[in-house]
């Protein structure tokens, strides 16, 4: 395939399983480009942390960034900010006025995420919170300075309590409101344990979720297979 002119290589990035890398790599050259400061954000998480594999890929920030465009957001929710890339993406729909909160219950990657929001220019248009997800949705901290109701809500922290962060962000979306939730093919391992075949307490949670999210009567959803998984879900109008 071409490479594009004046591109630096290509930086790291798990294929999406079920389809090709080849094919996924296709449809990445083929979508709009990544912005030259999420593109640094990248090669500093993948050359400055540990685990960057927990990194979404260029094609699921484009798909961010595009729901973000569409919903046109006055106010996002983030779990699990990590080097701070999607929560980038997520800004960039944002209205006036609008933010991006985020919560992360470690604050080592302070430093990188304010060089690189900065550079992006959407530094002043995130709200950074610290702590266990659970923790900060339950104390209320979100709403002491804002009252406004979440028009998109992200869950991209621990898998432990992704059912309980679903609920959560049901009743603090507005109607009509948006709910996505990453990583919920756990890389096909909910196929085995939908057949029986594997005892995987993650998948097994995951499974229970994606049933759990088809089968509400607030939500009407979408389970997308790029990369590990998107569950998108609608907030269905209160009567
Ligand atoms: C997969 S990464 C997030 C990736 C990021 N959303 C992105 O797409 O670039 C998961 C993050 O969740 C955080 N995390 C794990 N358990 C958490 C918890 N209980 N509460 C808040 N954050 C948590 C981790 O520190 C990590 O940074």
């Amino acid at each position: 395939m071409a490479k594009r002119r004046g591109k630096p290589p290509r930086i790291p990035q798990l294929g999406s399983h079920g389809l090709d890398d080849a094919l996924h790599g296709y449809a990445t050259e083929m979508s709009g480009q990544e912005p030259p400061g999420l593109e640094a954000l990248r090669r500093a998480t993948w050359t400055q942390t540990v685990k960057p594999q927990m990194l979404c890929d260029e094609l699921q920030g484009r798909l961010l960034a595009a729901l973000s465009q569409m919903i046109a957001p006055q106010r996002v929710l983030e779990l699990g900010t990590f080097t701070g890339y999607a929560t980038a993406c997520l800004s960039e729909g944002l209205l006036p006025e609008g933010v991006v909160d985020t919560v992360d219950v470690d604050d080592e990657l302070h430093l990188l995420q304010d060089e690189h929001w900065t550079m992006i220019g959407c530094q002043s248009l995130i709200h950074r919170y610290t702590g266990k997800a659970k923790e900060v949705l339950a104390s209320d901290a979100l709403f002491s300075d804002d009252d406004r109701p979440y028009d998109l809500v992200f869950i991209d922290a621990d898998k432990e309590h992704q059912q309980w962060y679903v609920d959560w962000a049901i009743e603090h979306v507005r109607d009509g409101g948006w709910i996505v939730v990453d990583n919920v093919l756990w890389w096909g391992e909910v196929l085995r344990v939908a057949s029986g075949a594997s005892a995987d307490p993650n998948a097994q949670r995951i499974h229970a979720l994606n049933a759990y999210m088809k089968g509400h009567p607030s939500l009407d959803n979408l389970l997308l297979p790029l990369r590990d998984g998107l569950h998108v879900a609608r907030r269905r109008p209160r009567r």
